[in-house]
């Protein structure tokens, strides 16, 4: 199989992390709940995980809370922000885990719609916008089209006019630089299991700003307080976090770390274009900026008689693994005029080959030109 789906998952993950994961299974036991050794390094790796993202994304260790994926990061910081009937500002872009709890809390959902690949409209339309509203929550990349939105520029935008801003990074965390002094937000969410290489199950925020919890419970601190700890990142951290997955996540943020973001990140900006080369006289539609900084590591088409769902089992017969229809983002596809075919999506991973990316775009296009069968 060619794995052209790492914007869901990625699949391909340094070989360590798993090492990692199946050492903390079999040596690990509840960290910060007891002095033996077992309790001991699983402490001592959850720390040591702890200092990792906050070196990668510039903040202090405390301001580094895991959570179960991005979703329960962005359900934590709107939950933390967001009151009913407040005034929300959106992106075009937003997954349905940004949507979807902004609908839950009740909040009135403003959305700044802008065409597609175009960072200047996507800052004026925030911009514009931004005086009537409470608070701002923006995709740094989206996860249907790979379009990078002006998020420094969003920001600082942002701090001018005195709107908090909740950053969704899921798409960005791992290959673009992602700073939480520089941009001083609110708080940042990504998944542990996309750029950063741990496994499904993990996923981080940052916090800069008071939180409220979502979940309440033992955190192995403080246990006479009725209430959960003030202090991050016990106050958002109730129960036993997943020692094996983040320990796994480690590793991925250890791969990172020694590789460099921008190395990461040119790999997958060629495997893009290099992609986009082998399919561009297809007959397809295909959504790519030949701008580098508007798009990062995803490309989206529609075959040229719409069915998606088609071409996604040809792909998938073919040995080709990719995701199809709308990707838990209407709204992206509203915004883009997609939303009636959805599109056929292939997102790339550092790992993968030229070779492999080559092969995958060769064989898109047969099945493309050839009807879909090869
Ligand atoms: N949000 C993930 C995706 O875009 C799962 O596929």
């Amino acid at each position: 199989m060619i794995y052209l789906d790492s914007a869901a998952t990625s699949l391909l993950k340094p070989k360590s992390v798993g090492l990692a994961m199946e050492h903390a299974l079999r040596t690990m036991a509840s960290p910060s709940r007891g002095g033996y050794s077992a309790a001991m390094d699983a402490a001592e790796t959850v720390y040591a995980c702890r200092e990792a993202a906050a070196a990668l994304f510039h903040c202090e260790s405390e301001q580094v809370v895991f959570t179960m994926n991005a979703t329960h990061a962005l359900n934590l910081a709107i939950h933390a922000l967001v009151k009913p009937g407040m005034r929300i500002l959106i992106s075009g872009y937003e997954h349905n885990a940004v949507l979807r709890p902004l609908i839950a809390a009740s909040a009135d959902v403003v959305v700044a719609r802008s065409p597609l690949f175009d960072r200047a409209a996507a800052l004026e339309a925030f911009r514009s916008r931004m005086g009537e509203c409470d608070a701002v929550v923006c995709t740094h990349v989206s996860n249907v089209f790979g379009f990078v939105l002006p998020i420094e520029e969003i920001a600082a935008e942002c701090k001018r006019q005195g709107v908090p801003l909740i950053v969704d990074a899921s798409q960005s965390a791992g290959a673009l630089p992602i700073d939480l002094k520089a941009l001083d937000c609110a708080f940042i969410a990504m998944p542990g299991h996309k750029g950063l290489m741990g496994p499904q199950g993990t996923g981080i925020l940052l916090c800069n700003h008071a939180t409220l919890p979502l979940l309440h419970g033992g955190t192995g601190s403080d246990s006479r307080r009725r209430t959960m700890p003030e202090l991050l990142p016990e106050r958002l951290e109730a129960g036993t976090v997943n020692v094996p997955g983040i320990a796994g996540l480690l590793e991925g943020l250890r791969y990172i770390q020694l590789t460099g973001l921008e190395r990461i990140r040119l790999q997958e900006q060629s495997l893009l274009c290099f992609f986009e080369g082998c399919v561009r006289d297809s007959g397809a539609k295909i959504f790519f900026s030949a701008a580098p900084e508007a798009q990062h590591a995803v490309l989206s088409l529609i075959p040229g008689n719409g069915n998606c769902e088609q071409l996604a089992e040809s792909l998938g017969r073919a040995g080709i693994a990719v995701r199809s229809g709308l990707h838990c983002a209407p709204l992206a596809h509203e915004t883009a005029g997609t939303s009636e075919s959805g599109t056929v999506r292939f997102s790339f991973s550092p790992l993968l080959t030229e070779k492999d990316v080559g092969e995958a775009g060769r064989k898109t296009k047969e099945i493309l030109k050839n009807n879909y069968s090869l």
